[in-house]
């Protein structure tokens, strides 16, 4: 047995590392709920973050024994974790649970499936045998997401004294749609995670479509406990975080490109297939042509981050994102206004000089296990915006009443909220943004860590 009283799993880690042209390893933090969520047990030298070693430097880092305190990355073969990462958990289960697979060729669970199927459990596996070594006696291990589902399981049989929880970050597919797993899979994939002592979900929704699943295909859910955690935005953080000079500074550079007196309409996203960017231009460009009376006076600033560049269906969705904002712009565009303000290039203080300037936000995701940019807008902007919601994402359960709802897919009704969103009155607006912002920061990320650890160990 390790040292390790509590533990944390997941693909991506808290840091990363970069080589320098002298040799040198650079780390860098990375941000999120997760992060901020383990800060609250502080640095203990008892807590460990399990994680894939995911560029050179992290390898480098592996290989040279250095590292921050409290992370231990794994060097999985670069072939295994291709096929784990991209091929299974991105490509297959991503999908599934956000229910996105339209159209008759896909998915196809084929012999190369099957092959990237035995790379899934052999990264799940590695992942599963550190844990087990790394681990004190009794721990309390905490795996995230769906690209290690099977983690569960295989610890349990490692390591029957330890307290397994895993929180699920996306949505859970119902059992219509589940199904579409090849049946020896999904019942892997649910016993895996049935090895659980708890589940974690975002919202209720996702929670009972697991236990739907686990009923239909795998006899119920046994003695494994579910529960709900709706992850929120730090208020403390962002409110803090954004009036840095470095944030003002792009608020000025982003006034400049928005031009003296006019609205703006702000999102944020990763490019992930999910966050139906192309359809949010889509209404915008309604919204000029059924509302004639906002050219010149408003602005849709989309920022639309890379993610997942290896697949091809993501560079060509971020490729589809650009050529539509560059349609609009050439449409509509006048020499002193540009209708859309893109930007593919992630800049965190960037965002948060958007949060702050935006007098809607829009987010309008076909699916979503929480979205927290939902949660964020409403904290920082200056004068409380207005916010456009799918009911499709998992923040809706909590944001619904003070957000204007959208059907993701309905083009014409987005468009229709865009102008009501625009045409609100500032007291009303200001109003509402208080209500969300309250609801948004509700379960900051510590509180939300802590309360499943708490849950995990009363429980068992
Ligand atoms: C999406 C999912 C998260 C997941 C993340 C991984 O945002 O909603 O649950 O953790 O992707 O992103 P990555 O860049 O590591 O593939």
């Amino acid at each position: 047995n390790g040292a390790a009283q509590v533990l944390v799993a997941s693909n991506r880690g808290p840091v990363s590392y970069t080589v320098g042209e002298d040799g040198s390893l650079d780390a860098k933090r990375g941000g999120g709920g997760l992060v901020s969520g383990l800060s609250a047990i502080g640095s203990d030298a008892d807590a460990l973050w399990v994680c894939s070693a995911l560029s050179d430097g992290d390898r480098e880092a592996v290989r040279r024994g250095v590292g921050e305190g409290g992370v231990r990355m794994l060097d999985i073969p670069a072939d295994v974790h291709a096929d784990a990462y991209n091929g299974v958990a991105n490509s297959v289960l991503w999908f599934v649970h956000h229910m996105l697979y339209q159209t008759p060729l896909e998915p196809v669970f084929d012999a190369e499936f099957r092959r990237q199927w035995t790379s899934y459990e052999r990264y799940n596996r590695a992942f599963a045998e550190a844990l087990a070594e790394e681990a004190a006696q009794g721990a309390t291990v905490v795996v995230q997401d769906y690209h290690l589902t099977l983690v569960p399981g295989m610890l349990r049989e490692l390591r029957p004294d330890l307290r397994i929880g895993h929180f699920s970050h996306t949505p859970w597919a119902p059992p219509e749609y589940f199904r579409m797993l090849p049946d020896d899979v999904a019942g892997q994939v649910l016993r895996g995670m049935l090895g659980a002592d708890r589940l974690g979900f975002l919202t209720r929704r996702w929670a009972d479509a697991f236990v739907e699943c686990a009923e239909r295909f795998a006899g119920g859910v046994g003695g494994t406990r579910i529960g709900v955690h709706g992850l929120g935005a730090d208020a403390d953080f962002l409110r803090q975080r954004s009036h840095e000079k470095d944030v003002e500074e792009r608020m000025a550079a982003l006034r400049e490109e928005i031009g003296e007196g006019r609205r703006t309409i702000v999102r944020v996203d990763r490019t992930e297939l999910s966050k139906n960017i192309v359809r949010g231009l889509l209404a915008y460009r309604q919204l000029l042509d059924d509302h004639p009376e906002w050219r010149e006076r408003v602005v849709h600033v989309a920022f639309a981050y890379p993610s997942r560049q290896d697949l091809a269906v993501y560079r060509e969705y971020t490729a589809e994102v650009q050529r539509v904002s560059e349609e609009i712009n050439a449409e509509y565009g006048t020499p002193g206004w540009t209708p859309v303000v893109l930007n593919l290039k992630d800049d965190f203080a960037r965002s948060l000089a958007a949060y702050r300037l935006a007098d809607v936000a829009l987010v309008n995701p076909i699916r979503d296990g929480m979205n927290l940019v939902a949660k964020e807008v409403p904290v920082v902007s200056d004068a409380g915006c207005a916010l456009v919601l799918s009911r499709e994402a998992g923040a809706h359960e909590e944001l619904g009443e003070d957000a204007i709802t959208v059907n993701p897919y309905d083009v014409t009704g987005t468009a229709a909220a865009l102008h009501e969103a625009l045409s609100m009155g500032p007291e009303e607006r200001a109003e509402r943004a208080k209500r969300l912002a309250a609801a948004a920061t509700a379960l900051p990320p510590a509180q939300w860590f802590l309360d499943q650890l708490d849950a995990l160990r009363a429980e068992r």
